[in-house]
């Protein structure tokens, strides 16, 4: 299997990206081949601030590196090291219905809540697709929401693939089911464009504070509760061994339990599993050069690949690379 991904650097990783995507990364990078990028181009639609944009990329490298990302397993790189890439874009763009775009449930979704919309955050998708298809990418690992972009790349390659012939690999989405849409602190899907994340390297104590504002319903405590449908219970099973997890599903259905309880035990639960992972991205934070190198060895092997798609496809529509 070859896989690809790629995460957004416009703030800090949360709960849902790494439930829903970086845990599958991860999972995923012992196989043939496996790329995973930080989406910077993707970050300018929005990110309009220079520091800004690259302190959320070096935090982004540093996240996923102590996450237990390996370089030696899986290329890790940023977006806007691959030209090629770009190239590509244009390539599938001049093949892009507009409709197709119009359609897009991201793109609508941003236009509703009233930004702005430039032609970089309609395009999008395009240059998800380029992404994707530049790497032969069999299986892309995300969470629920990017389901209708991969739906669109294959769209795009299948029309290209039908009018220049087989040039592209058709891609699939990979999900998890108990985690492709993490919910957030208001019980909603966890974004960072609705305030509701909860960050994976969030101070301690803050993370816990987060927590116990979880919103909850005003249920009686003696009141039994379909441990299913509460989202503080949807939360704890991220974390939760099967014993722990039979053990809350157990009192959920007796009742007689407060939301208190459940929040303490999901503090608990996460202080527990992020824990370990903050020394190693301490001692990485301290090791900047590395990580440039880790970066740039990344982008090299990328290049490699994406310019051996790109020429294919510039060989197919007749563009004659030198
Ligand atoms: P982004 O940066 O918004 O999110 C990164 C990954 O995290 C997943 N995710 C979630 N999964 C479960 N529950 C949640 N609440 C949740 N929130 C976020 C996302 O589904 C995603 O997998 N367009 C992409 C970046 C991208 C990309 C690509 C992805 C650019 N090119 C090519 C795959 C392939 C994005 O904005 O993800």
């Amino acid at each position: 299997m070859r896989v690809l991904s790629g995460i957004q650097p416009t703030g800090r990783f949360h709960w849902g990206n790494y439930f829903g995507a970086i845990r599958q990364y991860i999972d995923l990078q012992n196989e043939e081949a496996s790329y995973y990028f930080i989406a910077n181009l993707h970050a300018l639609t929005t990110v309009r601030d220079k520091t800004q944009l690259e302190e959320n990329t070096r935090d982004a490298a540093l996240d996923l590196l102590a996450l237990g990302l390996d370089p030696n397993k899986a290329s890790l790189f940023l977006q806007s090291d691959v030209p090629e890439v770009s190239e590509l874009c244009w390539i599938l763009m001049t093949g892009t219905p507009m409709g197709l775009l119009e359609r897009c449930v991201s793109y609508k979704d941003k236009v509703a809540r009233g930004i702005n919309a430039g032609a970089g955050l309609f395009t999008y998708p395009v240059l998800m697709a380029a992404d994707i298809l530049a790497y032969d990418a069999n299986i892309v690992p995300v969470g629920a929401d990017q389901v209708q972009h991969i739906e669109v790349t294959r769209d795009l390659a299948q029309s290209f693939n039908h009018h220049f012939g087989e040039v592209f690999v058709l891609p699939q989405a990979k999900l998890l089911d108990a985690s492709a849409k993490v919910v957030g602190t208001d019980g909603e899907k966890m974004s960072k464009s609705y305030d509701n994340t909860i960050g994976i390297f969030e101070d301690a104590k803050a993370m816990r504070k987060k927590i116990m504002r979880i919103v909850t319903d005003s249920r009686p405590m003696e009141d039994p509760k379909d441990p299913e449908t509460d989202h503080l219970f949807l939360l704890f099973r991220l974390f939760a061994t099967p014993e722990a997890l039979q053990e809350m599903a157990d009192l959920y259905n007796k009742g007689g339990f407060g939301y208190g309880h459940v929040k303490k035990a999901l503090a608990d639960a996460a202080d527990e599993y992020f824990g370990e992972f903050r020394a190693k991205r301490a001692e990485l934070a301290a090791q900047p050069d590395k990580v440039r190198e880790i970066l740039g060895d990344g982008a090299a092997a990328a290049r490699k690949q994406a310019g051996a798609v790109l020429r294919r496809a510039q060989e197919a529509c007749g563009l004659m690379p030198a």
